[in-house]
């Protein structure tokens, strides 16, 4: 269980430039863990990587042992959406769904939505936007856009999370609540937290802290 890395390299570009240079790890499920390291040195490259969303130019991707090359696209998918939940560094949400509609895309796509939506409004509630339900995507500000695709990405409580600087664009207390949030699925529900960050503070709030530099782990 959890997810394996297996010398993973990554080539963009013709000629090709590789970003990521052959990076071995294992995260066990449940765990806790944050990337860091100076931007361009390939942390959201790996992310795509380890969450399926990409694929490696070489090296293996098992996620609870299963290589995801093998996995026919459409099991792929319905890993994606129930067991996975993804925090973009820019959020793509719907323009024009609102904030709740945005939060139960997850579920509306396993035809979950009214199971999932008291979830919905209580993560709604706790990042401060329970009178935002019906806004539309524009008529939010950038940090009430962010914690809507945060919660977008916990509504079906997936085992896995992964978010690319999910606190980037929020002042402290809300970074603060979204970083509280997280420890606490990781604590009582096991879901196994992965995210990169900027912020030596959250960084270290992970129960392993792994740093980047160059397309390589630096141990
Ligand atoms: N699709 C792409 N085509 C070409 N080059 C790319 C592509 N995606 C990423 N890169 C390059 O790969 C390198 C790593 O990018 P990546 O986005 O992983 O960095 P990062 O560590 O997440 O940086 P930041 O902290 O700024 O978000 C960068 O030099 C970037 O220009
Ligand atoms: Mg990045």
């Amino acid at each position: 269980m959890g997810i394996e890395l297996k010398d993973i390299k990554k080539s963009f570009g013709t000629p090709p430039t590789q970003v990521i240079r052959g990076i071995s790890l294992n995260i066990e499920l449940g765990e806790f863990v944050s990337f860091v390291g100076r931007s361009g040195c390939g942390k959201s490259t790996l992310l795509y990587i380890m969450s399926t969303l990409d694929e490696p130019t070489s090296g293996q991707v098992m996620i609870d042992g299963k290589e995801v090359t093998t996995l026919e696209q459409s099991e792929l998918h319905l890993f994606r959406n129930l067991q996975m939940g993804f925090v973009f560094q820019f959020h793509h949400l719907l323009p024009e769904l609102s904030a709740i509609e945005n939060i139960l895309m997850p579920a509306m796509k396993a035809k979950r939505s009214g199971e999932r939506r008291p979830y919905a409004i209580s993560l709604m509630e706790e990042f401060g936007l329970k009178d935002r339900l019906d806004h539309l995507p524009s008529q939010l500000s950038g940090g009430e856009q962010q914690r809507v695709a945060i919660a977008r990405a916990l509504v079906m409580e997936p085992k896995y999370l992964f978010a690319d600087e999910p606190t980037g664009n929020l002042d402290s207390a809300n970074g603060n609540g979204v970083m509280s949030l997280f420890k606490r699925v990781n604590k009582e529900r096991r879901m196994s937290v992965i995210f990169v960050t900027h912020d030596t503070e959250f960084s270290k709030m992970a129960t392993r802290r792994i740093e980047m530099s160059d397309g390589l782990l630096v141990s």
